[in-house]
């Protein structure tokens, strides 16, 4: 895939902010740095920090500042990989093309990693240099969408409790919706937030959020089936074989194409008040929805 150049240079700030902000690898103790440096480093396309900073770009010229903020949006989505693998979950050898945390490190150190990110990512929050009332809005925001209503936490507990069964759609909507795209929205809202928006323009990012986040779900779903395990990086087709609850499941890979166009059209009106300031944002959105991996 051709990434547009406003994308590698995004993740390159990011790659380097995250090194600034990690634990050294040998800081005591140095089992549970070198793993979660491992898996922070692993290679993953930095999505959620990137669709961060683009959605303060809207706002601000100067998102130096919003770089904590992107960052601790990976460090949760990293931990949440690292648990999501773990033999009492996914259970899964594979993830960015690499063994799993807890395949090269162990159970034990895979779930402190886990542990250690998501704690750093609320101390890297609570750094961040923002304006304090904004600051505390991120948090609140971040820590409901990563939580258990609906939020990450619970949509992990949906999709654990849906394997192997006949599920209604509002239960796929709900899944998809905590899971995956309430960590998206909150990546763009505490960009909008730290950039600067106001409330009507956060609501607006957050709508534009929440849909692309739900067609990043369902896009993945698709991959599922239609990629193999080289191109994805983690273990293709495993959601059929898991007997998960997806919408290629429930619907069909046409239908599911067809409803991750809609999100996508849905998605992209809400940025149309913005005009070429959203351009970058814009090209994520599709870039989201049309990736193949
Ligand atoms: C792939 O992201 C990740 C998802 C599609 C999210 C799936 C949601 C979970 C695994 C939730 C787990 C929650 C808990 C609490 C264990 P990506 O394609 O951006 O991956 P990359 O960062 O490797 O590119
Ligand atoms: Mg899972």
């Amino acid at each position: 895939m051709n990434l547009p150049a406003f994308f590698e240079e995004d993740r390159a700030a990011v790659d380097l902010a995250l090194e600034r902000l990690m634990p050294a690898g040998d800081a005591m103790p140095a089992s549970i740095h070198t793993a979660m440096r491992y898996s922070v480093q692993a290679g993953g396309k930095r999505v959620r920090p990137i669709l961060c900073m683009e959605a303060a770009r809207i706002f601000s010229a100067d998102i130096e500042p919003v770089l904590p903020v992107a960052c601790a949006l990976e460090f949760i989505h990293t931990y949440s990989l690292i648990h999501d693998d773990l033999p009492a979950l996914d259970n899964d050898d594979l993830r960015r093309g690499k063994p799993t945390c807890h395949k090269k490190f162990g159970e034990a150190t895979a779930i402190l990693a886990g542990d250690g990110l998501l704690t750093m990512a609320f101390e890297t929050l609570a750094n961040a240099p923002i304006d304090p009332a904004r600051r505390v809005a991120i948090l609140s925001h971040v820590g409901a969408s990563a939580g258990t209503v609906n939020g990450m936490v619970g949509g992990q507990v949906a999709d654990l409790e849906a394997e192997g069964r006949d599920i209604q759609p509002k239960v796929l909507e709900y899944i998809h919706r905590s899971k995956t795209a309430a960590l998206i929205r909150a990546s763009v809202v505490s960009g909008a937030i730290a950039g600067g928006a106001d409330d009507d323009n956060v609501a607006r990012l957050r709508r534009f959020g929440e849909t692309i986040g739900w067609a990043f779900q369902v896009v993945d779903d698709i991959l599922d089936v239609e990629e193999t395990s080289a191109t994805l990086g983690k273990t293709a087709g495993k959601d059929a074989a898991q007997k998960k609850a997806t919408y290629p499941a429930l619907y069909g890979l046409e239908k599911s194409r067809q409803f991750a166009a809609e999100l996508e059209a849905t998605a992209m009106a809400e940025l149309a008040p913005y005009g070429p300031r959203a351009a970058r944002l814009k090209e994520l959105a599709e870039l989201i929805v049309h990736r193949r991996a």
